[in-house]
């Protein structure tokens, strides 16, 4: 595996890999990975001959363009996330300095998210999904392969408001790549893998649970034809030990406009997914499920 932190070795180590190869993937990360990460390289890799990981953990998208805990805590591990990636068999790593991305400091010009980004994980963290956007960009622009290799890059699920802003992003500005979304890891107890999960302590994690939970009752009740309690489950989340609720919305899958009132008095009839934020302590997490109705 070749681990680079400059642009100028990360294209000379796609250069040299891509001889005699039909695609490339990629898989743009902040580090603190763990099995929900693994489940990204491996999927990129069944379907690459190539793999390239990103690591870096991009101010743009933090509070304040970084200058706040939230950045300033994030937990890094270089030595221990290339072990991993060594393991997963990832080909290239490229784990760059703020400075080699952003070497004017921070750029003018940026990936607008829209209302799209404004909504549901964006109401809470105004300007997120321009930071994701935007260095998401530079990183298609700085691994996309020269000539016929096919370009895709793995998102996890979990994040669904950042796959359907990234697709978008690729639609409306034509990058030339294809989104490929992993599906969710879970723990054996529900909780979505996520390197914020490190922070919870042992009795905040019991707490996370009722998330999942939640989750997979709407999940069941829309498949066995049932009308929602979406207000129940808001009303469930609320009162639940140790947390607070920020978000608990049924929303179209592509464009993440909320489903109506009316659509909701009714069992559903076509796929939405159930997306969510609560606090638990000072760790905020999202999970999200697709609600497939009865065929
Ligand atoms: O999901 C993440 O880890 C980040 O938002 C990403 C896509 C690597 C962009 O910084």
């Amino acid at each position: 595996m070749h681990l680079t932190h400059s642009i100028a070795q990360l294209r000379a180590a796609i250069r040299e890999a891509s001889a005699g190869k039909t695609s490339l993937g990629l898989v743009p990360t902040m580090g603190a990975l763990h099995d929900g990460h693994a489940s990204l390289v491996n999927q990129a890799r069944s379907e690459n001959d190539l793999v390239v990981v990103s690591i870096f953990v991009n101010p743009l998208q933090f509070e304040n363009l970084g200058d706040c805990d939230d950045f300033r805590n994030y937990p890094r591990q270089l030595s221990e996330d290339v072990a991993l990636l060594e393991e997963a068999g990832a080909d290239i790593v490229f784990a760059p300095t703020e400075q080699e991305m952003y070497p004017h400091g921070t750029p003018l010009l940026w990936v607008r998210s829209g209302t799209m980004g404004e909504r549901l994980e964006g109401a809470s963290r105004p300007g997120h999904f321009d930071g994701v956007a935007t260095v998401v960009a530079k990183l298609f622009h700085l691994t996309r392969p020269d000539g016929a290799l096919a370009f895709r890059a793995y998102f996890g699920q979990k994040d669904a408001q950042q796959v359907a802003v990234i697709k978008r992003m690729v639609a409306d500005l034509n990058f030339p790549v294809e989104i490929r979304p992993v599906p969710i890891i879970r723990a054996s107890d529900g909780l979505a893998e996520s390197s914020r999960n490190q922070r919870l302590a042992p009795e905040e994690r019991t707490h996370a649970l009722v998330l999942s939970q939640v989750l997979h009752r709407l999940r069941d009740e829309v498949a066995s034809g049932e009308v929602i309690d979406l207000e129940g489950a808001r009303e469930e989340l609320r009162s639940s030990t140790g947390v607070t609720l920020d978000h608990l919305e049924i929303v179209d899958p592509a464009s993440l406009e909320p489903v109506s009132e009316s659509t909701l008095r009714e069992p559903l009839r076509s796929p939405a997914l159930v997306v969510a934020a609560i606090h638990v302590g000072p760790v905020r997490l999202i999970d999200n499920m697709e609600l497939r109705p009865q065929s």
